[in-house]
């Protein structure tokens, strides 16, 4: 699957355009992106970066790492997912990276996510759903997502995120209404935000291998 992951990501450099701020996402596909970004790094004004991962890699490449604050919105993101359903919903942050992720997709006009073959699902669920949690919520979270959705929450203790918090990821879950659990989810007091995007999907999607798809 590594080519594959090699081959979206080069592809994807065919939607930046000369100038532009692009958002960057975080994963072993966005860091083919990176790599492609960093072979002309002055085609590209700057970056806004998802992770200290990506932004450490950028900088390695001579890309300016620039705050959202700063650029205001942005006209592409670029970004890899663990799942992607046919109407570009998306199960993300099997990196950690879910919330600066989800910002930036937030405020980003052309949404386009790189993925291999191994990622196309007909139903959300079989990867565990990443949620980023503050630390003192972790069992609240943990139960009232138990009884909400019947999946398991496992914590994922070697992790802390890059906003200091923890994540959970909740395992079994077939997700029929990916929106509405999106929702339901973000609405537990402690949940920072979950990795389903599905009220904001992607609005392009690469997919890698022998022949490059843009779906
Ligand atoms: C990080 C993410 C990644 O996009 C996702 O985990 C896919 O990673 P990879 O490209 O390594 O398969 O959401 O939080």
């Amino acid at each position: 699957m590594t080519e594959a992951k090699r081959l979206a990501a080069e592809k994807a450099m065919t939607f930046v355009e000369d100038g532009m701020i692009v958002g960057v996402g975080t994963g072993s596909t966005v860091a083919y992106f990176i790599d492609a970004l960093g072979r002309e790094p002055d085609r590209i004004r700057g970056a806004v970066s998802s992770s200290d991962q990506s932004s450490q890699q950028l900088r390695s490449h001579g890309i300016e790492v620039l705050d959202l604050n700063s650029t205001g919105p942005l006209a592409l993101y670029v970004d890899g997912a663990d799942e992607c359903d046919p109407r570009k919903r998306l199960i993300k942050g099997g990196g950690a990276a879910l919330t600066r992720e989800k910002i930036i997709a937030e405020a980003s006009d052309r949404f386009v996510c790189i993925i291999d073959p191994s990622k196309q699902v007909d139903v959300l669920g079989a990867f565990p759903l990443p949620v980023e949690v503050i630390p003192m919520a972790r069992s609240l979270v943990a139960r009232r997502i138990l009884a909400m959705t019947g999946g398991q929450p496992v914590w994922r203790e070697s992790v802390v995120t890059d906003n200091g918090n923890v994540v959970l990821d909740i395992h079994g879950l077939r997700i029929s209404d990916p929106e509405s659990m999106e929702t339901a989810l973000n609405q537990i007091p402690g949940v920072v935000s979950v990795g389903l995007f599905a009220r904001r999907p992607a609005d392009v999607v690469i997919v890698g291998g022998p022949t490059v798809s843009i779906l």
